[in-house]
């Protein structure tokens, strides 16, 4: 051996000696941020104006951190404490400054967004048109006629949304009582999943009315504080079929829409809040003074489009094919993406 081979050898043994130095280091730094971290996070008693009988009606109405009250609005605080409006806009301001919810740079937003997992549909297709699936941290809307898809595609996210992880739960709020454990069964054993064991990770709760589902989906906030579950995804099939139901006649729709905005606005806080995705399906209906184009529009109106991230138009295509046609995102392009619903799942039309 060469003199420069050996010299070449020692470096190397002395690079790999220094990053164990340097990795070790790092480690004993970020240990002591996440202390101070720690140390550092306020709690709901923190809050000026709050004491322990209005700590004790917060977290009864579900307000368990700092973030749930800063998120929340003068309105909904009042309601739940009893609290003078006052207080509580002081209440939201302390929790805001202390969550440091002002601007942040783009880079800072990029590095959130690194959190953010994607549900594949099982279609190639379909994933791409959606850049690797369903977003987390969003909310997506299906609208289409009867028998186009909507349901299915909430069955296949429940089970993929529970492939990579083994603690994730689903959560399927079913207002049309359409869940069928059989097909979870089907769809499972379509992706090589032990169906017994996704059947066990899926909360269904079936609602029998537009209060009753507002209700539940306030409620997936307590599976997650108080019940420790590691919520993935949140299907509410159908978000509209209730309130159509129950508000008839123009002289309603006032009420509706703001019942609906209250729905919209806690779905976006639990998907925001807890990085989970939230999938609802909305009906069409006919618009009878539409002559061209196509004649169909999607319950809910303003309110739940501008409340949903993503919205995607389903309709049968060709020889029992489906297609997707992605109407609004943030980032993606619109496009189609045409795939078949399989006993064993969605897969790409051919
Ligand atoms: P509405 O709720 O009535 O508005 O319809 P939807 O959009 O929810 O339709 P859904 O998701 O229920 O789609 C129904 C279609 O999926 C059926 O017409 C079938 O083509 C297909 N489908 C449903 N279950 C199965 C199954 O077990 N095997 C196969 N191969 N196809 C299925
Ligand atoms: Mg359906």
């Amino acid at each position: 051996m060469s003199e420069t081979d050996l010299k070449l050898i020692i470096d190397d043994e002395l690079d790999e000696e220094n990053n164990e130095l340097i990795e070790n280091e790092v480690l004993e730094i970020k240990s002591k941020v996440d202390k101070k971290n720690i140390k550092k996070e306020l709690s709901i008693k923190d809050l000026p104006g709050v004491g322990a009988a209005t700590a004790e009606k917060l977290e009864s109405a579900g307000y368990r951190d700092i973030m749930s009250v800063a998120v929340s609005t003068i309105g909904e605080l009042v309601e739940s404490t009893g609290a003078s409006e006052a207080v509580a806009r002081k209440m939201i301001n302390a929790a805001r400054d202390s969550m440091k919810m002002g601007f942040e740079t783009g880079m800072e937003v990029l590095k959130k967004r690194e959190i953010v997992n994607r549900i594949s549909t099982g279609s190639d297709n379909f994933d791409t048109l959606m850049e690797g699936g369903f977003e987390t941290g969003a909310i997506t809307e299906c609208f289409g006629e009867f028998g186009s898809g909507k349901t299915q595609i909430g069955h296949i996210l429940a089970v993929n949304a529970l492939k990579e992880n083994p603690n994730a739960v689903a959560v399927y709020i079913d207002t049309e009582n359409t869940f069928r454990p059989e097909r979870i069964t089907q769809l499972a054993e379509g992706v090589g999943l032990n169906p017994q064991d996704v059947l066990s990770r899926i909360m269904v709760a079936r609602a029998f009315n537009s209060d009753h589902q507002m209700l539940l989906a306030e409620k997936v906030e307590s599976l997650i504080n108080e019940q420790g579950k590691d919520v993935r995804l949140v299907v509410i099939d159908s978000l509209t079929s209730h309130f159509r139901a129950e508000f008839v006649g123009r002289g309603t729709l006032a009420e509706r829409q703001q019942k609906l905005n209250r729905h919209m606005h806690t779905l976006a806080k639990i998907a925001c809040m807890h990085n989970i995705c939230v999938y609802v399906t909305n009906q069409v209906m006919a618009k009878p003074d539409q002559f061209f184009g196509d004649p169909t529009t999607s319950i809910g109106g303003h309110i739940v489009a501008h409340a949903s991230t993503f919205r995607i138009y389903l309709r049968k295509g060709k020889k029992g094919s489906r297609v997707a046609k992605l109407i609004d995102a943030p980032n993606l392009a619109d496009g189609e993406a045409c795939f078949e619903v399989l006993t064993e799942g969605l897969k790409d039309f051919s």
